[in-house]
């Protein structure tokens, strides 16, 4: 039996849903009546920031996922009861820029807490595995959807900042393998997508799966921030996310590793095959 932490979420239920067959999955949210799993995924309510709230979706499991938004300051707690009651791997969500001055980490500043997930996975004295994705190629969608859905401008920062954005299935395939197999165990895993690729490069090759020809127009920082601002992300988040595309303008950052290939004995899913899977949601409601 495997223990899902952050099941309710976009990693999560891909998780849930790569795992089944394999494996029992027990899914762990905060509002089970809304979980709206299929009947072979075990649901049970618990708080992972909380980790006594997880003792009975842990009694009987082999292993844990750990997943650093849902854990938050809990990680070294949670592994420790986890351990406490027999679980035997911990597999940990972190990500490529676990080991970057945390002030630079602008997800810490929305909860995350990466690098302690990193930790308490490899410290834990059980069989682990910590999986360090670059950015995930869904961050396209919330940075520039509703702009593609509005038309064919994509105004944002940095034109030219790359780096190498990771498809969803692929991250949760190798999560899969580490949470299943015994040929990750012990290993700090950088996993990327299979090219860097600059913004604008991104949104050219959203316009091609949509059949439209998309243009980007770099706008200064500050006006990047006031719209993230009004869109609702915290302050200190949008600094920390200007300083990361500004510190990382010259070379670029996370380039690509072999690594889903290596794992996977396949090619890494590429940005197109992403924005071809992904059309729909770049598409107005109506069309
Ligand atoms: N986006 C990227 O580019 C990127 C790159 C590398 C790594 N990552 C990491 O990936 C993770 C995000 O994955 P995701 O998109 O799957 O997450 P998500 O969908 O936002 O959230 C996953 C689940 O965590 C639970 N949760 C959220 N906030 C919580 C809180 N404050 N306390 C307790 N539980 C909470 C919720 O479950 P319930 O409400 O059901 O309890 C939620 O469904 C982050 O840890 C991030 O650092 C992201």
């Amino acid at each position: 039996m495997i223990v899902l932490t952050g099941a309710t979420g976009l990693v999560g239920r891909l998780l849930a849903a790569e795992l089944t067959g394999t494996a029992g999955v027990r899914a762990v949210t905060r509002g089970p009546r809304n979980a709206g799993f299929p009947v072979d995924v075990e649901v049970v309510e618990g708080d992972p920031s909380r980790p006594e709230t997880l003792a009975n979706a842990l009694r009987g499991a082999s292993a844990l996922f750990l997943h650093a938004r849902a854990v938050g300051d809990a990680a070294h707690d949670l592994v420790a009861l986890a351990r406490d009651l027999g679980v035997r791997r911990v597999v940990a969500l972190a990500a490529a820029n676990v080991d970057d001055d945390l002030a630079a980490q602008p997800s810490r500043f929305r909860g995350d807490r990466n690098k302690e997930v990193d930790v308490a996975a490899a410290t834990s004295g059980l069989e682990w595995v910590s999986v360090r994705p670059s950015s995930f190629a869904l961050n396209a969608l919330s940075a520039w959807g509703g702009q593609i859905r509005a038309g064919d401008d994509v105004r944002y920062v940095h034109a030219g900042f790359e780096e190498s954005p990771i498809h969803e299935r692929d991250l949760v395939a190798v999560l899969a393998r580490a949470l299943v197999g015994d040929d990750l165990l012990g290993r700090r895993i950088d996993l990327t997508g299979p090219e860097s690729l600059s913004h604008a490069e991104m949104v050219r090759l959203i316009g091609d799966a949509l059949g439209r020809p998309l243009r980007f127009h770099e706008i200064p920082a500050e006006a990047a921030a006031r719209g993230m601002l009004a869109n609702g992300f915290p302050e200190p988040f949008v600094t920390a996310m200007m300083a990361r595309y500004a510190a990382h303008l010259a070379r670029p950052q996370f380039p690509p590793t072999p690594e889903v290939e290596k794992i996977l004995g396949r090619p890494a899913r590429t940005f197109a095959e992403w924005a071809a899977d992904h059309a729909d949601d770049f598409r107005p409601a109506e069309e």
